[in-house]
């Protein structure tokens, strides 16, 4: 069946997942802030949920409409064809957002699309109580300048959710995001690659997959896997396609160091759930030990910044660290994510290359690109 789908993204990465879902062989239909709207089919519902790297979400789109009166939502959702996807058992919510609508309720907005689903539900099914003792169907309304969109979570649990945090630190990167810094880094296995701030080794972890091809959702489940909507076999299918996509003959030279024993602990745990602990060397190592072994290499890293752990003092060394380390090796490239407004004239005495305005959780952080100059 023809659907249009939605991979909600933090905003800054639309791009990102744009690229993503482009690549798995998907048409765009347009990109927004936050979300690219895509067109697929049952099986899309399947690969997107365990390929996309950056997105936040998958969400099934019902439908788009102007509303200004509650009547208007009530009966454009009680036209859609809930039966077809929720079953007489489907356990389902309905949660909301509203901005600069007319429609403001939020409550409101929510219990008018449950009944509307409900009527329509129980026309179809002739039952006046539903068990609701069956899969899971998130609902969502959201109401932007009185236009609505209806949408059902595919996903479940976010996508950054990959299963392999077992070990946790403090201020860990989003998995997603550390996968868009890889990405937009164009870092390819064969490639020197050090985060030597690695925390909890979430970008080590992220390129390792990366770079072994390693579908990151292989290792959690979906809602949308208990859904009658989508045939057992898809799900059978594509995740035994995804075992068979990993190239176990990468050639991957990545490397995360970290000043705490406890951060490369927690690093070494969770690349170890993540698959990958074969290919990535951790070591408990301060920054001002980083030696350059070849030429052309890149750090991806997220270092302390001032909103978050750590203090100017150890910021300033890392900085300090860095300036040496680029002026003394002019090939290699820095991407590195943070909330410091000084990096540039700090490390580089120069404006970035390239610059993003990113989002780690709901703090707002640069990603700042400097490329290593060609050999
Ligand atoms: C923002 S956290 C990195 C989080 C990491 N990306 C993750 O996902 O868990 C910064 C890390 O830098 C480490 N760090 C601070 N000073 C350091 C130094 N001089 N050398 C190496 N690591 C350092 C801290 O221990 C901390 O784990």
């Amino acid at each position: 069946m023809r659907l249009k789908l939605i991979a909600t993204a933090t905003f800054g990465l639309e791009a990102v997942v744009k690229r993503e879902i482009q690549s798995l062989g998907y048409e765009i239909e347009k990109t927004e802030d936050g979300k690219v709207t895509f067109i697929g089919d049952e099986r899309a519902i399947v690969r997107c949920n365990l390929w996309l790297r950056s997105a936040d979400r998958v969400l099934l789109k019902m439908g788009e409409f102007k509303a200004l009166e509650f009547e208007e939502l009530f009966q454009q959702v009680k036209g859609m064809a809930w039966e077809e996807l929720i079953p007489m058992d489907g356990k389902f919510t309905v949660t909301g957002t509203s901005v600069k609508s007319q429609l403001h309720s939020v409550p409101a907005c929510q219990s008018i699309v449950k009944k509307a689903i409900v009527e329509r539900m129980r026309e179809y099914y002739s039952i006046d109580q539903f068990p609701e003792t069956g899969a899971e169907y998130t609902v969502k309304v959201t109401m932007l300048k009185d236009n609505a969109v209806i949408t059902v979570d595919t996903s479940g649990a976010g996508l950054h959710k990959r299963g392999y945090r077992v070990e946790d630190v403090e201020a860990p990167i989003k998995e997603t995001l550390a996968a868009a810094m890889v990405q937009l880094s164009f870092w390819k296995p064969g490639r020197l690659l050090i985060d030597p701030c690695c925390g909890s080794g979430t970008i080590p972890i992220e390129a390792a997959m990366i770079g072994r091809n390693i579908a990151p959702g292989l290792g959690r489940k979906f809602a949308s896997e208990e859904w009658g909507f989508i045939p057992v076999d898809f799900w059978k299918e594509e995740k035994k396609n995804a075992f068979e996509a990993m190239d176990y003959d990468a050639d991957l030279k990545i490397y995360g160091g970290d000043i705490d024993k406890r951060a490369v602990k927690a690093a070494e745990a969770n690349a170890e759930e993540a698959g990958v602990d074969d290919c990535i060397e951790f070591a408990c190592e301060d920054v001002a030990k980083l030696r350059a072994t070849e030429t052309g290499g890149i750090i991806i890293t997220n270092p302390p910044y001032g909103e978050r752990i750590g203090n100017q003092k150890q910021i300033d060394k890392i900085y300090d660290t860095y300036k040496k380390f680029f002026a003394d090796n002019p090939s290699w490239s820095l991407f590195m994510v943070t909330t410091d407004k000084d990096v540039e004239d700090r490390i580089f005495g120069r404006k970035a290359d390239r610059r993003r305005k990113l989002y780690n959780g709901r703090l707002e952080v640069c990603y700042y690109q400097f490329h290593g100059k060609k050999e």
